[in-house]
């Protein structure tokens, strides 16, 4: 295809640009099209639009590949920690010996929440959502370093990348030990960023707790398939409301919220609920898939389906595979797991299904790590925010470099009355 498309709208005859991208991807640059017809595209839910050219992540739907940096999902899961990953990420490339031990140590001394965080957390009623609270603590530390949030000045951005990164582990704990009314734990510079995570999660109040290291490794490979998904919901959140230099902390907190709602991150607790509710209705996998497919029922197979992957979703195998592997070594027999396996297999055999290209999505088997590790359903969606968090800040970043960044704001076709009188 050559590198400009010819468009005839009414008397336009135009000739627009097409953008290639390093995969063959093509973009036609409508940009300038109002500008010279008057016209503006119209794409509801973004369903064809593209909204910007990005380096980070590759992912093709129709093949099912997953790429950061160029590196397969599935060889970045059995080389790298989520330390690694989210160096890759951030940097665009793996860091040396040096890098990775200089940034595991200054984000490991860099756990410690500020007191009035602290005592934020336990200001929250303990019945509330974890992901209300989490989005209200991520936008709160910014109050605790107010000169650090200029997003033009690159070195309180790094400074407030690295603080993310390194608190949202202890936020989250703290959090679980608030709505178990247990006391808090502090964070240990001797131990590693999941190994921490879990003491502060687990430990008895005197903070003893034995790592289990199929736990860590576990975690590490749900946060690195996590990472990053391209332009997904939250991650074009945090984008458009990092382009009117809002900063780096409020840009995510809208990414946790955007992530919360049970058509993206949140279908991760949706999705065991749902598993436990089959599970209630004596298994009957066959009756749920009955009223999913019933367009008069309104209710959807959650952990499945994605708007992008028109195949199997590489994450969903490398879970699936991973969830075998750690509940046969922990004997543990889950049965969700059972049930999540028999729904996959009757839906996947189902013509509705096959003919919209329905597949088991990230969230379908994660939840069955999280359940072996222990952690609560209402906690999974906050676990999903860590592990997103370098993607989010590796977008920010990218679009403040953008030579071309501009503030996002769509446009609209109004279908309201028209001019009348009072
Ligand atoms: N169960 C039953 N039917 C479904 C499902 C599902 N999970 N997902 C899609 N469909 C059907 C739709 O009803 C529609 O059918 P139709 O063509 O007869 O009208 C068709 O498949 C296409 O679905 P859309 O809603 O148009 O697809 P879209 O790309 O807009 O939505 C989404 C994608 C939101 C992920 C959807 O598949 C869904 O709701 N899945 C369940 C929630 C979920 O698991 N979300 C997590 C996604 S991964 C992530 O964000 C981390």
């Amino acid at each position: 295809m050559s590198d400009v498309a010819k468009l005839s709208i009414g008397e336009h005859e135009l000739e627009l640009p097409v953008i290639v991208g390093t995969e063959n991807e093509q973009g036609l640059d409508i940009s300038k099209l109002r500008g010279m017809t008057g016209i503006i595209t119209l794409d509801e839910g973004f369903v064809n639009t593209g909204s910007t050219q990005s380096a980070i992540t590759f992912l093709d739907g129709e093949k099912g590949i997953l790429r950061y940096r160029g590196y397969a999902i599935e060889e970045i899961c059995k080389k790298c920690d989520f330390i690694d990953s989210t160096l890759l990420l951030l940097n665009g490339e793996l860091p040396s010996d040096e890098q990775r031990e200089t940034f595991r140590q200054a984000v490991i001394s860099d756990m410690q929440l500020p007191e009035g965080m602290v005592k934020l957390i336990s200001a929250f009623p303990r019945e509330a959502h974890p992901m209300a609270m989490l989005a209200a603590c991520v936008n709160a530390l910014s109050t605790h370093h107010q000169d650090q949030v200029d997003p033009l000045d690159a070195q309180q951005v790094q400074n407030s990348t690295q603080r993310l990164i390194a608190t949202l582990p202890t936020i989250a704990a703290y959090i679980h030990r608030h709505r178990t009314g247990q006391e808090f734990v502090a964070p240990n510079a001797e131990l590693g960023y999941v190994e921490n995570f879990l003491t502060m999660m687990f430990a008895d109040e005197q903070g003893h707790y034995e790592v289990d290291s199929d736990f860590v490794d576990a975690l590490n490979l749900l946060l690195i398939v996590h990472l990053d998904h391209e332009q997904n919901c939250s991650t074009s959140t945090v984008r458009v409301v990092g382009s009117a230099n809002t900063n780096l902390y409020a840009s995510i907190a809208a990414g946790v919220c955007a992530l919360w709602g049970p058509l993206h991150g949140g279908a991760n607790e949706a999705c065991v609920n749902m598993l436990s509710q089959i599970a209630e209705d004596d298994g009957d996998v066959a009756k749920y898939v009955g009223m999913a497919k019933d367009k008069q029922d309104g209710f959807r197979l959650m952990g499945f389906g994605h708007r992008v992957y028109k195949n199997y979703d590489p994450r969903a195998r490398i879970i699936k595979s991973a969830c075998d592997v750690l509940l046969e070594k922990l004997d543990l027999d889950d049965p969700l797991f059972e049930i999540a396996q028999a729904l996959e297999k009757v839906a996947l055999e189902d013509e509705y299904f096959v003919a919209r290209k329905l597949y088991p999505n990230v969230d379908f088997y994660s939840g069955v790590i999280y359940r072996a590790i222990g952690i609560p359903v209402e906690l999974f969606t906050v676990l999903f925010a860590m592990g997103r968090l370098p993607g989010w800040i590796a977008h920010w970043q990218e679009l403040h470099a953008s030579p071309s960044k501009r503030i996002c704001r769509p446009r609209q076709v109004y279908t309201g009355p028209e001019l009348r009188e009072l």
